[in-house]
């Protein structure tokens, strides 16, 4: 059982075949992390790089710690304070990088493509911790691995990602990974952030966050990326929120009971109000958690897959 892909570069090139195996191998991983010794010798021979040209909490940290508890090697590298200001390019980084018998690269950008144009110039697995408004694959498979643990599955659930979906690669790796698994996904947020066309992978879009609460098993809700936003693209955060915003009166409103997820970092009284956010329907620090067992999964299934490349 192996991948059928080199690197981690998106959801969109691997198989369902390819997701399944990654969240089983989680669920095993898992198990693992419940132990009192929460390591294994997996990756003891294996010498891993974060390179984060751009901020991050929770991914980082969640990477380092899988990296650990496979006993890999770990190199942290953040582009501030680095060579970077001294205007090294990305290649000249991690050829450098590598040149110190570096196996693995882990690689947050904001540049969209960024880790596919190093998959073009580099021998070592790479596996995209997010790249710009493309995709944020890893988020992806731990938002589908918590819904399966809560739901028991992804197939047939009902799924809405709300809010800013132009700007949001977790928005877009999750659309390609639900819909790969047989999940119904209907995004929905104000105009100006859903993308033309979107339908075309294969989702609905609605303007109504009650009609579309109202439908789902799952709210996927999304952060308002004000960084990504070069002209403003609705009135005032206060009108997103009164319009847009998920909060308990809503959700008391609709006489079922809906799980709420939250890739992070959360604009608390913006898309999620606290009393959601900390809510027994929220499930947002299991996403967290169980990170990093999904991180395990795909650090460990690479490493087989590198092992098999160069034999
Ligand atoms: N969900 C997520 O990617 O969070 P960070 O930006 O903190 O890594």
């Amino acid at each position: 059982m192996s991948l059928s892909v080199k690197h981690l570069l998106g959801i969109k090139d691997l198989t369902p075949g390819d997701i399944d195996l990654i969240l089983r191998t989680a669920d095993q991983f898992k198990d693992v992390l419940q132990r009192p010794i929460k390591k294994v010798p997996t990756l003891r021979d294996t010498t891993i790089v974060n390179l984060f040209y751009e901020n991050s909490t929770r991914t980082r940290i969640s990477f380092e710690l899988a990296e650990k508890r496979l006993s890999a090697d770990t190199i942290n590298f953040a582009a501030s304070g680095s060579s970077v200001s001294k205007g090294e390019t990305l290649i000249d980084t991690v050829h450098n990088i590598l040149s110190m018998k570096v196996d693995m690269v882990v690689m947050r950008h904001s540049a969209s493509g960024a880790p596919h144009f190093l998959s073009r110039h580099i021998n070592a697995s790479i596996v995209n911790a997010g790249d710009g408004i493309n995709e944020h694959p890893t988020q992806a498979l731990l938002d589908a691995f918590s819904i399966r643990e809560r739901l028991g599955g992804l197939e047939g659930k009902k799924v809405a990602l709300l809010g800013d979906i132009m700007h949001s690669r977790v928005a877009l790796s999750n659309i390609y990974l639900l819909t790969k698994m047989g999940a119904e996904v209907t995004v929905c947020g104000p105009p100006t952030l859903i993308p033309k066309h979107i339908e075309k992978l294969g989702v609905r879009v609605s303007y109504n966050v009650r009609e579309t609460l109202a439908w789902c098993d799952v709210a996927n809700v999304l952060r308002i990326q004000l960084e990504r936003q070069n002209k403003p693209l609705f009135s005032t955060l206060r009108e997103y929120s009164l319009y847009y915003g998920v909060n308990k009166a809503l959700l008391d409103s609709l006489n079922k009971e809906i799980v709420i997820m939250h890739p992070g970092p959360i604009n608390r009284g913006v898309e999620l109000n606290s009393d959601v956010a900390d809510s027994k329907q929220s499930i947002i620090l299991d996403q967290v958690q169980n990170g990093v067992a999904v991180r395990m999964a795909v650090l460990y299934l690479l490493a087989g897959k590198k092992e098999e490349a160069l034999s």
